[in-house]
């Protein structure tokens, strides 16, 4: 999972996860962040393909997945986008229009500028917005995707708040952080259940989806080169001139110090956790 939110933990808020004395609390959202905090991360982060753990051709095996390719004129929404890494793809493998969502503008910026470039002005259209408050009106969407974020509401929350969106037999599709075996180091477990009390196995986020009024039809789980050479490297990569234009401020010095230690527990433990990607359809109607 991309935790460059979690970076903050030392720091008095966090960018979106419970605070650590309250491990079950809900996710803070992302306005209760310290503004500096935040526009450090936007700056370091602005620039990536990818604010988290992804693939171009992890995409493209999601949309295989969902059987989205035969159709045609779809609607799409694409929720926490980032910079548009997803959003690119689906544009490309999909006769489709799609609304990227974001709350942060400066990720969008650059989409939007991906988009033109790439000659998808016409079909991909940015949308600043809150994911818990979408501006899509109810069974309107062929599709949901979002990979790396729904955790910021919750995945229990986000894929029942998204469902009503999707028209019947609509893909949801969603990136999410998983466990990867029964057994788990202590410190690991301890780690995630404060971070993310929601992190779970893949049979437990199948049986959530099924309760939720999906029926899913896919799983895959993303690489470790998905983290590795999509997201820590090039974000390694960037953080001398990130702390140099900064004046290695404290706060800029603690934001990389923290991901450097994300860094440090995937390396560690990634035969325990990881990514898992989730295609369902919506059910039950
Ligand atoms: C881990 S990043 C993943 C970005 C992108 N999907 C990717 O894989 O590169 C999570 C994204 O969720 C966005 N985000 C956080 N809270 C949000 C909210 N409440 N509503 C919409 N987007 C949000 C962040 O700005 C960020 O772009």
């Amino acid at each position: 999972m991309d935790h460059w939110y979690h970076g903050l933990q030392t720091r008095r808020t966090r960018f979106n996860h419970p605070i650590e004395q309250n491990p079950g609390q809900r996710s803070k959202p992302i306005e209760s962040l310290l503004l500096e905090d935040l526009s450090l991360l936007i700056d370091l982060h602005k620039d990536g393909e990818r604010q988290g753990p992804g693939g171009d051709d992890e995409t493209r095996l999601a949309i295989a997945l969902s059987g989205l390719g035969a159709r045609s004129q779809l609607q799409v929404a694409d929720i926490g986008c980032g910079t548009g890494a997803s959003t690119l793809v689906l544009a490309k493998a999909l006769d489709a229009r799609i609304t990227a969502v974001d709350v942060l503008p400066e990720f969008l910026q650059r989409l939007d500028a991906a988009a033109r470039r790439e000659k998808f002005g016409a079909r991909i259209k940015t949308q600043v917005a809150s994911m818990e408050a979408l501006p899509f009106a109810a069974q309107s969407l062929d599709a949901v995707w979002s990979e790396g974020a729904v955790y910021n509401m919750g995945f229990a929350s986000g894929i029942r708040a998204w469902r009503r969106f999707l028209k019947p037999g609509g893909i949801l599709a969603v990136s999410e952080l998983t466990w990867l075996t029964q057994q788990r180091p202590q410190a690991l477990e301890a780690h995630w259940k404060a971070q993310y009390p929601e992190v779970g196995t893949a049979a437990e986020k199948m049986a959530l989806l099924e309760r939720s009024g999906f029926s899913p039809v896919g799983y895959f789980v993303l690489p470790p080169r998905c983290w590795l050479e999509n997201y820590y490297r090039p974000l390694q990569a960037r953080f001398a001139d990130f702390l140099s234009r900064n004046q290695n401020l404290p706060a800029a010095a603690a934001i990389v110090a923290a991901e450097e230690q994300e860094v440090a527990l995937f390396e560690r433990y990634r035969e325990y956790f990881g990514y898992g990607y989730y295609v369902a359809k919506r059910a039950g109607d």
